[in-house]
């Protein structure tokens, strides 16, 4: 794996953006600007189990360099599932691809080039949307929520992991403390956490988990609950009746 050290140099991107600099790094920068992220991919696949029958199809929408699939594809093996991920970035379907090579998954997972937004999707058990929502412009998230909420059949289940806000200013902070002290535990110097928070500046728009809630239930969600929060990061499963 490649170490981040995209925010010690000078020519990193700002504004943010999934450019190639960014995916040779990115299962790094997961790894340490996501709390919990391998524990999270883990959760979905337990949460999942009851939900999947043989031949389902189950998509990541902004999928980056496409940990969460195969690792699904080797939980779920028994269940002969089909998986497609979508993103925007060529640079990580590039890797993605490859990394379902790797690990012998290329038969039941496929990688695609596309903006989810626009994406058409064909009927499916599961969508994995995990912190991707929060890169998409607020004005359109309902509209795409609906799109994922009709391509779902009955039962079928969404999974949605975000960065989040809280509107209360004394928690926010504390949150946002606890989080930089995360990531200096995780090697980054404070001038690479300036740079990248300054980067993300209007790219990344966090919701409080209430506001999340909000578009998941009116989209036409019935159930909806958080599974995990790590401080300001929240997972919820949301599904359609
Ligand atoms: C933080 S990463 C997601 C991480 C990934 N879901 C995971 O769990 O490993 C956000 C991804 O969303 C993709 N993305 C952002 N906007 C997109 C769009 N409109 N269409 C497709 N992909 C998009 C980016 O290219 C990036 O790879």
């Amino acid at each position: 794996m490649t170490i981040d050290k995209l925010f010690t140099n000078s020519r990193a991107p700002s504004p943010f953006t999934f450019n190639e600099k960014v995916a040779e790094v990115f299962d790094d920068m997961l790894e340490r600007s996501v709390p919990c992220y391998r524990q999270v991919i883990d959760m979905t696949g337990q949460l999942l189990e009851p939900f999947v029958r043989q031949g389902d199809l189950i998509y990541d929408l902004g999928c980056s360099t496409g940990r969460p699939l195969i690792a699904l594809a080797e939980m779920l093996k028994e269940r002969q599932l089909h998986y497609i991920g979508l993103d925007s970035s060529e640079a990580m379907i590039n890797k993605a691809r490859l990394k379902a090579e790797m690990y012998a998954k290329q038969e039941e997972v496929c990688f695609e080039l596309a903006d989810i937004t626009d994406a058409e999707l064909a009927p499916c058990r599961a969508v994995l949307l995990n912190y991707t929502l929060q890169f998409l412009r607020p004005l359109q998230r309902a509209a795409f929520l609906n799109k994922i909420y009709a391509a779902l059949q009955p039962g079928g289940v969404l999974i949605l992991s975000e960065k989040i806000i809280s509107h209360h200013p004394a928690i926010n902070n504390g949150f946002l403390d606890i989080y930089l002290d995360f990531k200096r535990r995780q090697g980054y110097s404070e001038i690479e956490i300036t740079k990248k928070r300054e980067a993300l500046e209007n790219i990344l728009i966090p919701f409080s988990i209430q506001e999340n809630l909000n578009l998941l239930k009116e989209a036409g969600f019935s159930g909806c609950e958080s599974f995990f929060q790590w401080f300001n990061f929240v997972s919820f499963i949301a599904i359609k009746q």
